[in-house]
């Protein structure tokens, strides 16, 4: 392993869902961050000369059996750590503290009281809000250490050595519900570690050009482009980083936006100069979609006609090794091939999830670690046009996953139809950049109504509009009912075969953004 760039922080991952959150967290203040799992051998975390390490959350208990193992040496390292939830426990552990369970365990939000203000909690409030998700507790601390912080609960939220060279926290200050996280986050980084802000879009991106350079040499890459920001910066990327050994393909499947692969082609070739090329491939991918109605059929479906229509199209351009594309992390979280155990599979995102074992393209995904705002910070450095960059996500499967039910012809020019009109009235209504996420779905089920003096019986059309800042979790967008009535008047009275609208007020969790 390389050295780890200057001054940045290794994260060891003990299997919490927020690991990955932490990394982004560091990595907001501009400092380089790396998730590791905990049995990396102690000579590599040392050779890749961290100026500090977080020891993440986990869902184990310090007494368990299947703890995840790690080599204990790393406390005697000498570079500041800071332990959070799982990784507090485990100090306490290590220390000879106590740690124990009473069987209650303290889940959502708890305020603290700060006892010192010196250093971790420097320029916070005496008291402040904090995120919990924990079953075991410290009961002492080890001997000479401080408790810095306390919960209402009388918890200790927070402790630290003599010199607060090690630090740690029961609390999580990754999460966004802990107020005042990023302070917690800045001082650990910059007050206790000395971490450099070296770590940012445009270095990330001559990172990747180098990454990318050394493992292509004079091989050809493919890129799969769906019209999304994650492929289209991917294809910037790649343009940048090889040129034409790079090319970018589209494949229609028939189930995209109203023109969204006219404008994609349109956007890359003439604003950037990629090599791309589109390939019309509807008629395979619906016949293969006849008749299936089960959501996770439908994507896997999908995702293994990709890379067979890939892989035919990828002969003409000679021999092909590797496939490139826009795999964020929060499709590798939620399709559960995570490194952590935790993770349980809510949807195949079919960029992850449907590849078949017999692929022929070894994989380069640059982004796969970043989440969708990071990456629109990419395009941005990259040169991406605004409209481009701002643009909401759309889903691999696109819109085979907003069909509920069957689809057919009939129904992906309803839903092509109904979704441009909903989201021309976002643009018009100034609204489409408060958005995360909005798009309609045809639901298979009819509803009666009038128009004129005739009875009508036609498609429910569901309107969903989220914000969100990763699309982990989302909320439903609060749209102005003037907005409303004009989305639900424009699509009743232009759009045939649709002759309802209801609009969708559920958030994530519990609901998922897609409705499949
Ligand atoms: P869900 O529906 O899981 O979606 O809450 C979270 C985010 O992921 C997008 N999404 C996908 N993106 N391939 C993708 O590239 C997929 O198969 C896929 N499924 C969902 C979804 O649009 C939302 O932004």
């Amino acid at each position: 392993m390389n050295k780890l760039h200057k001054k940045g922080v290794i994260i060891l991952d003990f299997g919490s869902q927020y690991t990955q959150l932490i990394a982004r967290r560091v990595r907001e203040q501009n400092v380089y961050s790396e998730v590791l799992p905990t049995d990396t051998p102690l000579d590599q975390i040392k050779n890749r000369d961290p100026s500090a390490i977080i020891l993440s959350g986990g869902p184990s208990s310090v007494f368990a059996e299947e703890a995840p193992s790690f080599d204990k040496k790393i406390f005697d390292i000498g570079i500041p750590i800071l332990g959070i939830c799982y990784g507090l426990q485990l100090l306490a552990h290590h220390y000879d503290g106590l740690v124990e369970s009473n069987g209650i365990g303290e889940y959502g939000f708890a305020e603290i009281e700060i006892d010192d203000n010196k250093k971790l909690f420097q320029n916070v409030s005496k008291t402040s809000q904090v995120w919990m998700s924990h079953m075991d507790r410290v009961t002492k601390i080890p001997n000479g250490w401080h408790v810095l912080a306390r919960s209402s609960n009388g918890v200790i939220a927070a402790m630290s050595n003599q010199d607060q060279s090690i630090v740690a926290t029961q609390f999580h200050p990754e999460v966004s519900h802990t107020e005042e996280g990023k302070i917690f986050l800045n001082n650990f980084l910059f007050k206790i570690a000395n971490c450099s802000p070296y770590w940012t879009a445009k270095n990330f991106i001559e990172e990747q050009i180098k990454l990318i350079r050394n493992q292509v040499k004079e091989d050809k890459v493919i890129v799969g482009v769906s019209g999304g920001v994650d492929s289209t910066v991917v294809a910037a990327l790649l343009h940048k980083a090889i040129g034409d050994q790079s090319t970018a393909i589209l494949i229609d499947h028939g189930l995209l936006r109203l023109n969204e692969a006219k404008t994609c082609v349109k956007a890359l070739k003439e604003g950037l100069g990629v090599n791309i090329h589109c390939y019309d491939e509807s008629e395979t991918f619906l016949a293969k979609l006849e008749n299936v109605t089960d959501p996770e059929k439908k994507r896997k479906i999908i995702g293994n006609q990709f890379i067979y229509s890939f892989d035919r199209i990828s002969n003409e351009f000679g021999d092909i090794k590797y496939l490139s594309q826009g795999t964020l992390y929060p499709d590798i979280i939620e399709s559960g091939v995570s490194k952590g155990k935790s993770a349980h599979v809510i949807k195949s995102h079919h960029n992850v999830g449907g590849l078949p074992d017999d692929m022929k393209f070894q994989l380069i995904e640059p982004l796969k670690e970043l989440f969708k705002d990071e990456v629109r910070e990419i395009g941005r450095e990259l040169g991406l046009h605004n409209s481009l960059i701002n643009r909401h996500p759309f889903p691999g499967p696109g819109l085979a996953v907003r069909i509920i039910g069957e689809i057919t012809q009939d129904r992906i020019d309803i839903l092509q139809k109904a979704d441009q009109v909903y989201i021309d009235i976002l643009h018009e209504d100034g609204l489409y950049d408060d958005i995360w996420q909005a798009f309609a779905v045809l639901i298979p089920v009819s509803t009666v109504g009038v128009m004129g003096d005739q009875r009508t019986y036609e498609n429910l059309l569901g309107i969903r509009a989220v914000t969100s800042t990763d699309g982990m979790t989302a909320d439903w967008f609060r749209m102005p009912p003037e907005t409303l009535t004009k989305i639900s008047n424009s699509i009743v009275n232009n759009i045939n075969g649709v002759n309802r609208v209801v609009y969708d007020i559920t958030s994530k969790p519990p609901g998922t953004i897609e409705w499949e």
